[in-house]
C-alpha cells in the first residue's frame, strides 16, 4: 500500500487559532480526518513539530521507505538549510506545500530552500493545497 506523511512545521500546530484571515479557521487535525476519507486507498501519515531538528529527524526516519513527503515547513522554508539537505538525503520525493500564496506577501517569505530539493510545490489553495500535493506524488511520473 501506497504511504505519504505529512510534515508540518512551525507555528503549525495553530492551525484554526493563528491568522484566520490568512489560514483559515479549520484546525489541522479536523483537516487530517477529512483527508483520510479522500486518500482511504493509502496509508496517510501526519506529523507536526516546531522544532528544526525533530522534523530533520521524521524526514530521515520515514523519508527510505515512503512513497512521498508532503512538506510545509512554515517559517522554516525561507530559513532551512537542514531541512533542505534532508529531504535531499533521502529516497522519497517531497511536495512542497504552503497554505497561503507566500509570494503575495512579505518579500522575505519569496525565498524558499526547499523547492530545490522536492519534486513540486503547491501554493496558495488553502489547505487543500495539501490534496493537490497528495494527487501530484500520486502522479506516475
Ligand atoms: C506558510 C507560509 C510561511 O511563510 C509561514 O511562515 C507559515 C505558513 C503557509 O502555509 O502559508 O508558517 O508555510
Amino acid at each position: 500500500m501506497k504511504k505519504i506523511v505529512i510534515i508540518n512545521g512551525s507555528n503549525l500546530n495553530l492551525l484554526g487559532k493563528r491568522e484566520p484571515n490568512v489560514y483559515g479557521n479549520k484546525s489541522f487535525e479536523t483537516y487530517f480526518e477529512a483527508l483520510k476519507k479522500m486518500f482511504s486507498n493509502i496509508k496517510l501519515e501526519y506529523f507536526q513539530s516546531n522544532s528544526e531538528g525533530e522534523i530533520i529527524d521524521k524526514i530521515h526516519e520515514v523519508g527510505f521507505n515512503c512513497t512521498g513527503i508532503v512538506i510545509n515547513a512554515g517559517a522554516y522554508t525561507h530559513t532551512s538549510i537542514s531541512i533542505a539537505d534532508a529531504l535531499k538525503a533521502v529516497s522519497a520525493p517531497a511536495v512542497e506545500v504552503h497554505i497561503s500564496n507566500v509570494h503575495q506577501r512579505e518579500t522575505y517569505r519569496h525565498h524558499s530552500y526547499l523547492s530545490e530539493a522536492c519534486k513540486g510545490v503547491v501554493l496558495g489553495f488553502g489547505l487543500q493545497s495539501y490534496e493537490l500535493a497528495i494527487q501530484g506524488l500520486l502522479l506516475d511520473n
